[in-house]
């Protein structure tokens, strides 16, 4: 199972439009998909005693992670990085079974003209820190929004294209890496 993370908590997010295009772009070339929402991640993992004691609420999240053949972070850029809530939920999951060896794409959001390169290129480093197998075909979403038509449907052709692109070629890695 693919889990296309969402990685930030902000309501009606623009990478959470795009998760959802890849989810569809996943399930129809056959492979399973499922997204992870930051926003439903439990009010515990904020409170300060959740470093040394993880919540049983959260348990569900890093099980998803665990049990993941393949993990696709689909990324906004703040403040010219990735969201603090994603920083957090890493920070959260077990060390080291959480990456390692683990097959990791990610997909970068943004309202600016560089399709939130920085944040992907921080979580390449965090990732490539953890020894996860980065899947080298990255997608930049920039200028989101202008990416919708007036019933909020995403209408860039060319980032469909490479979606499509990414999807297909990052279930392909998973295989070879089987
Ligand atoms: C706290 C915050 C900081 C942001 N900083 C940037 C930025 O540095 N560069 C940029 O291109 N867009 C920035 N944006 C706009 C986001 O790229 C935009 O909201 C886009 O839709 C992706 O985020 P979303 O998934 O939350 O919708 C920022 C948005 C927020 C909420």
């Amino acid at each position: 199972m693919i889990t296309i993370i969402i990685g930030t908590n902000r309501p009606d997010s623009n990478s959470g439009k795009i998760a959802q295009e890849l989810i569809s772009l996943y399930k129809s070339q056959g492979s399973e998909a499922s997204i992870l929402n930051l926003k439903d991640l439990p009010a515990e993992i904020f409170q300060p005693g959740a470093y040394a004691e993880k919540p049983e609420s959260f348990k569900c999240f890093s099980d998803t992670v665990l049990n993941a053949s393949g993990l696709h972070v689909v990324t906004p850029e703040y403040n010219g990085g990735f969201p603090g809530v994603l920083k957090l939920f890493i920070d959260m999951l077990p060390f080291p079974e959480s990456f390692e060896d683990r097959p990791v794409a990610f997909t970068g959001v943004a309202a600016g003209q560089f399709g939130a390169l920085r944040p992907v290129e921080q979580l390449q480093q965090i990732f490539g820190y953890r020894n996860a197998y980065i899947y080298p075909n990255r997608v930049f979403v920039m200028n989101v929004f202008s990416s919708f038509d007036e019933e909020g449907l995403f209408n860039d052709e060319k980032i469909k294209g490479k979606l499509s692109d990414q999807a297909k070629g990052f279930a392909a890695f998973i295989d070879a890496l089987k």
